[in-house]
C-alpha cells in the first residue's frame, strides 16, 4: 500500500486519481478549495483519505499542509501537482491580474509544492513527484498563450530540478495530457478576454466540445498511476491520441527547423573556440 498527495482534487484528474488510489486500498492526503467535494469519498474511505484545505497559491499554507501530511502519515511516496487551470483569451486583451494568477496557479505554486517536498523526500530516502504539465507544453494554439506560458515553464522547471534531485532517490514525471473531459474547458476555464479584435484567430473555450476531446479522465489517472510504479519513472508521459500526434509533429519539425541552421549556428563561434572533449 502507498500514500500519495494529490492538489486539486475536487474534479478532473485529481478526482479521478483519489478514487482509482482508495478503491484499491492506498491512502491519499488530498488538497483542494471545496473540502465538501470529497465529502462522499471521505464517508466511505474513512482514515485513508486525509484532506486538507489549500489554494495551492498561499505558499506558507501549501508548506504547512506539506509539512502535516508527512508528520501525520509518516511517508508519502508520490506526490502529483495537479492543481491548476486555463486562461483563455488573446494576449493582447488579457487583464494583468489574470496573467498573474494563471502564473501563480500554474508556475509558482508547483514550484513551491516541489520545494516543500525535497526535504521530506530525501529524509525519507527518495520518493516520486509528478507534475502535471500538459500536450499545452510541448506546443502552442492562438489564444491560449498564457496557459502555454505557464506549461513549458514548468517543464523548463522539472527538466533541470529533476537531475538535481535524483541523487536524493527522488524521481519526476511531467504529464503531458491532450485535451480531456474534465472541468478544464468547463466551470474551470477562465475566459480572460472579450476577443473583441481576434473572432476567428484565437482558440475559444466554447468552441471545443466535450465529445471532440479525445481524453477519458479515468483511463488517464490509470496511466498516471502505473507509470508512477515503474522503477524507473519516463521524464515524460504523454497521454491521448492528440497529445502523442501533436508533440511528435511538433518535435520533427522544430529538429528539422535546428537542422537547418546547423551551418549558421557553428558559424558564431569564437575562432579561438574549441570544443570540450566528448565525454
Ligand atoms: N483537461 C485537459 O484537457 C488537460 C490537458 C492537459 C493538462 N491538464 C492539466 O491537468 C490539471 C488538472 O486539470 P483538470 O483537467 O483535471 O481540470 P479540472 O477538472 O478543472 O481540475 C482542476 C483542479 O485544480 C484545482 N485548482 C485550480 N486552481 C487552484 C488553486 N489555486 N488552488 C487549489 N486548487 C486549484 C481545481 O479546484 P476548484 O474546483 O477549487 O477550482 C480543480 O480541483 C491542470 O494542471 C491542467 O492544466 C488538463
Amino acid at each position: 500500500m502507498t500514500t500519495w498527495l494529490i492538489t486539486g482534487t475536487s474534479s478532473g484528474f485529481g478526482r479521478s486519481l483519489t478514487e482509482l488510489l482508495l478503491e484499491r486500498g492506498d491512502t491519499v492526503a488530498a488538497t483542494l478549495r471545496r473540502p465538501d467535494a470529497l465529502a462522499d469519498l471521505q464517508s466511505r474511505h474513512g482514515t485513508r483519505l486525509w484532506v486538507r484545505t489549500l489554494d495551492v497559491t498561499d505558499t506558507p499554507a501549501l508548506r504547512r499542509v506539506v509539512d502535516e501530511a508527512f508528520a501525520e502519515l509518516g511517508t508519502v511516496d508520490v506526490a502529483v501537482s495537479n492543481a491548476g487551470y486555463g486562461l483563455f483569451g488573446a494576449a493582447e486583451e488579457l487583464d494583468d491580474a489574470e496573467i498573474l494568477r494563471q502564473l501563480d496557479t500554474n508556475v509558482v505554486a508547483s514550484i513551491q509544492l516541489a520545494r516543500a517536498l525535497v526535504p521530506h523526500l530525501r529524509g525519507q530516502g527518495g520518493g516520486r513527484i509528478l507534475q502535471l504539465s500538459s500536450l499545452g507544453g510541448q506546443v502552442g494554439f492562438p489564444g491560449l498563450s498564457v496557459y502555454h506560458a505557464s506549461k513549458w515553464a514548468i517543464e523548463g522547471f522539472f527538466e533541470a530540478f529533476g537531475p538535481e534531485v535524483a541523487p536524493f532517490g527522488i524521481q519526476t514525471m511531467l504529464v503531458e495530457p491532450g485535451m480531456s473531459r474534465t472541468e478544464f474547458a468547463g466551470s474551470s476555464a477562465r475566459i480572460g478576454a472579450p476577443h473583441t479584435r481576434y473572432d476567428g484567430g484565437v482558440l475559444r473555450v466554447d468552441s471545443v466540445a466535450r465529445e471532440a476531446m479525445p481524453g477519458d479522465p479515468r483511463k488517464m489517472a490509470r496511466a498516471m498511476i502505473a507509470a508512477a510504479e515503474r522503477d524507473q519513472l519516463p521524464a515524460r508521459l504523454s497521454l491521448g491520441s492528440d497529445a502523442y500526434t501533436m508533440i511528435r509533429e511538433a518535435l520533427q519539425t522544430r529538429l528539422a527547423r535546428l537542422e537547418e541552421q546547423r551551418d549558421l549556428a557553428f558559424s558564431t563561434d569564437a575562432d579561438d573556440y574549441r570544443p570540450p572533449p566528448a565525454a
